[in-house]
């Protein structure tokens, strides 16, 4: 196969994804990925342009070895003038654009400075760099300036910039619900929201309530009302002991394989929720009064803040 051939395979073929693209083609995803099926036909397509161009070419081949010697040649004659007639014109518009003096006539634009022998031509500006420049100056002046400024049909940069950070603080929204998962016993705090106790108190009877009984007085696992506790208290050590589970044989399994992080943190934060509250039959205490390490110590009262009279501001406007 010849060059020209693959050379029009190759377009035919990236024609055929561009259409392929336009039709079918959504916004963020290549139609080739939503429908493989494409690619079955861009190979049978490239199959039959295979084929045609190889069977045009042994036609052409054939039908040439049938002619006499003399038409042979004429018709040699006529493809050598053929293949120099191609992109004859668009030689000549590449030359005339570059707009250079032919070597040999460049002594016509010699400036007559000549210093230590570098001398300087007066070259014309290359027209399709002149053309570029008159172009960006039509789009700059006229197209951009009444699109941006004058009709403000499109956001310009300032207000583009505020959609994006708008977009951008929607998208960290939505990570932050899904992060939830990635708590852990150095992260996780005590939650608060109704829905998230709602939710940890469901997991807590639908889990832990053989052993600690519904108002968490205890059973075969320890009272979780009082303020005595076996393996630490506080919301980092009670989320730890539902992660990893109490000490062996005990009977409080590790929950970590069962619960999501977000999970034993909303039934860790039900769990201290029972602090103070009265059981129905409480478990005798077990374990040690937990102290809040981070508990803020005690302070003294802060000083009474100056009262500011309100009647003695007055505004003059
Ligand atoms: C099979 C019984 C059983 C189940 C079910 C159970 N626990 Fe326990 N739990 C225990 C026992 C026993 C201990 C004491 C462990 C120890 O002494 O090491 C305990 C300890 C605890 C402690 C630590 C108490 C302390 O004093 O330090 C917490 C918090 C706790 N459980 C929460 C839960 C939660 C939340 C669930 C449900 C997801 C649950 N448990 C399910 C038996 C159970």
């Amino acid at each position: 196969m010849n060059k020209s051939a693959l050379f029009r395979i190759i377009i035919f073929m990236i024609l055929a994804l561009v259409l392929f693209e336009l039709v079918a083609g959504k916004e963020g995803t290549w139609a080739v990925q939503e429908y493989p099926l494409i690619w079955l036909i861009l190979g049978v397509l490239f199959l039959c342009a295979y084929l045609l161009e190889t069977s045009v070419k042994t036609l052409e081949r054939v039908l040439y070895n049938t002619l006499s010697d003399e038409a042979k040649e004429r018709y040699d004659a006529a493809t050598i003038a053929r293949k120099e007639q191609e992109f004859s014109g668009i030689k000549s518009t590449y030359a005339k654009m570059l707009g250079s003096k032919p070597i040999e006539d460049e002594g016509e634009i010699e400036l007559d400075h000549n210093y230590d022998g570098i001398r300087e031509l007066d070259n014309n500006l290359p027209p399709w760099w002149v053309y570029l420049f008159y172009a960006s100056i039509v789009f700059g002046g006229v197209v951009y300036l009444a699109k941006y400024h004058v009709f403000d049909i499109a956001p310009d940069q300032a207000e583009e910039y505020l959609q994006e950070v708008a977009i951008a603080e929607k998208e960290i929204e939505e990570y932050k619900k899904t992060a939830k998962n990635l708590i852990d016993v150095n992260t996780v705090t005590l939650l608060t929201d109704a829905s998230d106790l709602k939710a940890g108190q469901g997991i807590f009877q639908d889990n832990c309530i053989a052993c600690h009984k519904a108002d968490g007085g205890g059973g075969i696992g320890p009272n979780l009302t009082d303020r005595h506790w076996i393996l630490g208290g506080g919301i980092k050590n009670v989320f730890n002991t539902i992660s990893e589970g109490g000490r062996d044989g005990k009977g409080m399994v590790s929950w970590k394989a069962d619960l999501s992080p977000s999970e034993m943190a909303q039934v860790a934060s039900y769990v201290m929720s029972f602090q103070g509250t009265t059981p129905a039959e409480p478990k005798e205490a077990e374990g040690e009064i937990w102290e809040d390490p981070d508990a803020p110590k005690d302070v003294a009262p802060a000083a009474p803040e100056t009262q500011v009279d309100s009647t003695a501001v007055t505004f003059n406007d």
